[in-house]
């Protein structure tokens, strides 16, 4: 069995982070840390963070480093136990990434693996226009390829079922480009460290999820 670790599940929006992460857990039991899933229930709370983070978030521009970056450090720093951690939606810039090498290593977990979901544009706005998603619990669905049972319900919780702001058309270009120009430099920083494992993003859901649970190895 490996010891501990931080596992960061790497791609532009829509490429299928989320929905590989929750298999992740299920049979892994990791500790999640998704920035993404953070800001959007601040911004539901109307917390400090979230009337921070608000603006960006809408608009699909990158929250400050020095915002983001303590929640992750905070996260990490307060997580009891001896669970390896699952990064979504983070690092997305050097300096996020060098924060968490260095965080990593030092509450003992360090970076294992970068599973980079490498995903074409055209993929990724099919899926994000028709992508919807669980209030109350976080469940993702795609009105053409995983729609819920019953049409606006949770078949998990029964919570109501909702599109997220930022995946209307216009914001996706938006975050494509952001990813382009402020996020894939990120894979070189892996990749410099020999740490990516390169996944085609447009393979169906459990396809990619048996190569991806495959190299993590023994279910801990
Ligand atoms: P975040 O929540 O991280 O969004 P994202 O990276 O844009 O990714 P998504 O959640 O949109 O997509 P996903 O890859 O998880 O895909 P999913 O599995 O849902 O960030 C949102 C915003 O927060 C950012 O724009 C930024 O403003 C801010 N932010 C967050 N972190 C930050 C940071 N570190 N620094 C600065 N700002 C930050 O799948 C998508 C759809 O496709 C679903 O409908 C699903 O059912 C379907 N699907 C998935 N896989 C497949 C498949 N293989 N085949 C067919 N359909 C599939």
């Amino acid at each position: 069995m490996s010891g501990r670790r931080s596992i960061v599940i790497f791609g532009p929006p829509g490429a299928g982070k989320g929905t590989q992460a929750s298999r992740l857990i299920r049979d892994f039991g990791f500790e999640y840390i998704a920035t993404g899933e953070i800001l959007r229930q601040a911004i539901a709370g109307d917390t400090e963070l979230g009337r921070r983070a608000k603006g960006y978030v809408e608009t699909g521009s990158l929250v400050p480093d020095e915002v983001v970056i303590p929640i992750v450090e905070e996260r990490m720093r307060a997580t009891r136990g001896n669970r390896s951690f699952l990064l979504d939606g983070f690092p997305r810039t050097i300096p996020q990434a060098e924060m968490l090498f260095e965080a990593a290593k030092r509450v003992g977990a360090p970076v294992e693996k970068v599973v980079y979901l490498n995903t074409p544009d055209e993929v990724v706005l099919e899926r994000l226009t028709q992508r919807r998603q669980c209030r109350l619990c976080g469940a993702v669905y795609n009105l053409v390829t995983m729609p819920p049972k019953e049409s606006g319900k949770c078949d998990g919780c029964g919570g109501r079922i909702y599109q997220r702001d930022d995946d209307k058309e216009e914001t996706v270009r938006t975050r494509l480009k952001v990813f382009e120009a402020q996020t894939r430099d990120v894979m070189q920083f892996y990749r410099d460290r020999g740490l990516v494992l390169e996944i085609d993003g447009a393979l169906p859901v459990e396809q990619s999820y048996a190569t991806i649970a495959e190299s993590l190895g023994e279910v801990q």
